[in-house]
């Protein structure tokens, strides 16, 4: 294994190179993000992705049944006993016409990868599998992530099912929703309810995790962005192995963006695929650093040399501005993103772009995603709002094929679909104004009261069917 893969620093001028078993969030060096990298000609790598589909056959084996391993020779970093599986990634790509209407494009050009249905119900599983496997081979016994919730409702999850490491928990006083908070406590997660946000949240975790020898499993490690590379297998597979025009999904602490930008690049390498899908990465207009950076101030990977000093005054303003994130789509409220580098290269290899939407478009594209029979929270709704801006502009055509990664279930944040649903606007404004800026609510599916009566229950149906 150790010939095979490795860690190596994405700075281009320190390029450290570091033991597959060795701990390390951030390059010891010189302090930037690691990635995994491969021998590609030590692994016995298909010759055409088609090859993968053998692995229907033989589900018994929970290798060949994870929607993750069974690409495993594209995450090569683990010997096969060492695997930690739960089942994640039987998600399905599903097209969706009337979603597609609303966005702006054919009703046969838009599909929907609906990781809602992994087993925390969120994508994070994808990556979760990638970190219990690395922190099995490394015999680690606690792990921890800070968490807007979905990462802690996964890591809860795979310590319950695998019963190899104990859960430590952090996230943002009153900042997580219900849904992802009751997964934690009820898997048995060790939960901090740190009084600040993510951001802060993120900072004290990396602290105690490097003070108290903790095993870190948020997206800096670069284990987890292996696993979650395998969502945009799992699209190609999906579209019978063809490269769509546009993959569009949610940025938040932006592990998702550059995960799907490594997978593109290496399966460009290995001559897998001809050219990367454009990825499209959107922000709330609440938390939009990475936006502010990429769009509005032009700060690029460039080769891997980032103006880091243009990054750092950006955040030093943001501070000054006392500028917190704040946006109804909870899990990507986060304003100092640990991957931004990865996902600025993510950008520059596909040709991608980066857009904001606001949280009233978050939540009118939730609601025609559920109505379109594929409910999810609020983040993942970013991605179709981003669709629908893009379409407006004239960068995505109507005949463009389109993935959009729907990154968390309905379920997740029960409460803002219920307000949404049954609050009239200015109702909805009175509760969460000072929050997020909701201006409207478009597509409300307002319950009815009606009286315990069947003569009365007949007549409203009546009128209203
Ligand atoms: N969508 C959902 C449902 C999420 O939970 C997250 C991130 C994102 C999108 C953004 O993805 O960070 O890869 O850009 N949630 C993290 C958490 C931060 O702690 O659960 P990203």
């Amino acid at each position: 294994m150790s010939d095979q893969a490795w860690q190596q620093c994405i700075n281009p001028d320190c390029a450290g190179t570091f033991g597959i078993t060795e701990v390390h969030s951030k390059c010891p060096a010189c302090g930037n993000l690691l990635d995994v990298r491969y021998d590609w000609n030590r692994i016995e790598v298909p010759k055409r992705l088609s090859a993968f589909e053998k692995r229907w056959s033989t589900r018994t084996n929970p290798l060949d049944l994870s929607g993750v391993w069974r690409f495993r020779e594209l995450i090569a970093f683990a010997p096969e006993d060492a695997i930690v599986t739960i089942g994640e990634g039987q998600t399905l790509l599903k097209q969706s016409p009337g979603v597609a209407k609303y966005a702006g494009l054919k009703p046969d050009r838009l599909f929907l990868q609906y990781e809602g249905l992994n087993p925390s119900g969120s994508f994070k599983d994808n990556g979760m599998t990638g970190a219990f496997t690395h922190g099995n081979m490394v015999a680690a016994k606690v792990a921890a992530c800070a968490s807007t919730g979905n990462t802690s409702a996964s890591l809860a999850l795979f310590a319950a099912q695998s019963q190899l490491m104990r859960a430590v928990v952090f996230v943002g006083g009153g900042k997580i929703a219900f849904g992802k908070l009751s997964q934690a406590l009820e898997y048995g997660a060790l939960t901090l309810q740190i009084d600040g946000d993510f951001d802060d949240a993120m900072a004290r975790i990396q602290e105690v995790c490097t003070e108290k020898g903790i095993y870190l499993v948020n997206s800096l490690n670069p284990f987890r962005l292996e696993g979650q590379k395998a969502i945009m297998f799992r699209i190609l597979e999906g579209l019978g192995w063809e490269v769509p025009d546009w993959v569009i999904c949610p940025g938040g602490n932006l592990g998702n963006s550059s995960a799907f930008g490594k997978a593109f690049m290496e399966l460009v390498e290995l001559g897998l695929i001809k050219r990367p899908p454009r990825i499209a990465v959107i922000n709330s207009t609440g938390a939009r650093t990475l936006y502010r950076i990429a769009e509005e101030k032009k700060i690029t990977f460039n080769d891997g040399h980032v103006d880091d000093a243009a990054v750092e005054a950006d955040y030093r303003e943001m501070d000054e501005r006392n500028d917190r994130a704040h946006t109804v789509a909870s899990a990507i409220e986060i304003n100092r993103p640990v991957n931004l580098k990865k996902c600025l290269r993510a950008i520059e290899v596909t040709d991608g772009l980066v857009r904001e939407v606001p949280d009233a478009d978050i939540l009118d594209a939730k609601a025609k995603i559920g109505a379109g029979g594929l409910g999810c929270e609020p983040a993942s709704a970013a991605s179709v709002a981003g669709l629908k801006l893009l379409v407006a502009e004239g960068v995505v055509s109507p005949d463009d094929r389109v993935a959009c990664v729907l990154t968390g279930h309905v379920l997740k944040d029960p409460n803002v679909s219920v307000d949404y649903h049954s609050m009239a606007l200015d109702a909805f404004r009175a509760k969460y104004a000072e929050k997020f800026d909701v201006t409207k609510i478009s597509f409300p599916n307002h319950p009815v009261k009606v009286p315990n009566d069947l003569g009365e229950i007949l007549r409203t149906l009546e009128g209203l069917l």
